[in-house]
């Protein structure tokens, strides 16, 4: 027999979840297994997802990886337990499926940074004076910035595909730290939007200098949507699921993982031989996903992402061309 729920969420720390609580998931939780199988259902979910989530998807990974499993999908309901961008992305490259996301208000405060029209009058002004630039989007976008764009990238994959790119001009939107990362890392004239994500901007050099003082011994993995001065105390700098095989394939014991805390969470849970410490905080926007939302979702087959097929078409562009790309 296989660890149990309770066991594995045990591994966060004792009392989290109580044993009433736990029965209540568990029964959710197989309910979610039989509309699953009614419908003929695959659900995905992301890294940073509550742990109980985990236990009904067919894949869990990082949006990457995802936009690569939803590429692949035949499926005529897909559950999306994320947030909305990635929901839609699903959508873009499964549109004969069903795409369903247990919670709309579930958003992202870098998507939420920059709308298609001002991508538009933004690129329009720069390429006066740089005719060859590329509008780069970080998937963090929404269909309609991904439809105006020449290209999408991942925390997986920016670096790599902006050097890939023939333009020497790029926008890079909406991620200011990514922004600076890959500036870092490139030879090109990055120029960046002023968006960033709340949960990793918030993160500062003396969240991660506490924990390494105790811990002097514990590799220090960053996600790259952190400050640069954060950015500059890191082992490594990797996507989320990059931390989970770095974690699982180091010879060392004991690392502090500075993202979201559901990544954290995972690594509790699926690497209990090592020890993770938290410089993280909570995505609002990932934690609105429940079991309770996505049992009922599955029973009313609502909310539905729904999408122009105009701006499908443009957005999946743009996502195909980094999948070839990466
Ligand atoms: P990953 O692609 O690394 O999973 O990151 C997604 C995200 O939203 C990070 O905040
Ligand atoms: Fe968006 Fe940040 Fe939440 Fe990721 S962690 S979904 S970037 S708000």
């Amino acid at each position: 027999m296989g660890v149990t729920l309770e066991e594995k969420l045990s591994r966060l720390g004792a009392g989290l979840y109580d044993a009433e609580t736990v029965a209540e998931l568990e029964r959710d939780l197989e309910e979610i297994r039989l509309l699953k199988k009614k419908h003929g259902a695959v659900l995905l979910a992301h890294n940073y997802q509550r742990p109980e989530i985990f236990e009904v998807a067919d894949f869990v990974g990082d949006s990457l990886e995802l936009a690569r499993k939803a590429a692949e999908v035949s499926a005529p309901v897909i559950v999306f337990c994320g947030v909305h961008f990635m929901a839609e992305t699903a959508k873009i490259l499964c549109p004969e499926s069903r795409v369903l996301l247990p919670n709309l208000a579930a958003g992202c405060s870098l998507a939420e940074a920059a709308t298609a029209e001002a991508v538009r009058r933004k690129a329009a002004e720069l390429r006066k004076d740089y005719p060859d630039l590329a509008v780069v989007s970080y998937v963090n976008t929404t269909a309609e910035v991904k439809a105006v764009s020449d290209v999408c990238v991942t925390s997986a994959n920016a670096v790599k595909i902006v050097n890939a790119l023939p333009n020497e001009t790029i926008l890079f939107l909406p991620d200011r730290n990514l922004a600076a990362y890959v500036a870092k890392n490139s030879k090109k004239r990055i120029i960046p939007w002023e968006g960033d994500c709340y949960v990793h901007h918030q993160l500062a050099p003396k969240d991660i200098l506490e924990t390494r003082k105790a811990f002097p011994k514990a590799k220090v993995l960053v996600h790259p949507e952190c400050r640069t001065d954060v950015l500059d105390l890191a082992d490594a700098i990797l996507s989320t699921s990059g931390m989970i095989r770095y974690a699982q394939e180091s010879d060392a014991e004991e690392f502090i993982v500075v993202t979201e805390c559901g990544l954290s969470d995972r690594l509790m849970i699926e690497v209990p031989h090592k020890r993770f410490y938290k410089s993280c905080n909570l995505c609002k926007y990932m934690k609105m996903i429940t079991v309770p939302d996505t049992r009922r979702t599955l029973e009313r087959l609502a909310p539905e992402i729904r999408l122009s097929r105009e701006v499908m078409d443009a957005a999946r562009r743009t996502i195909t061309r980094m999948l070839e790309l990466a």
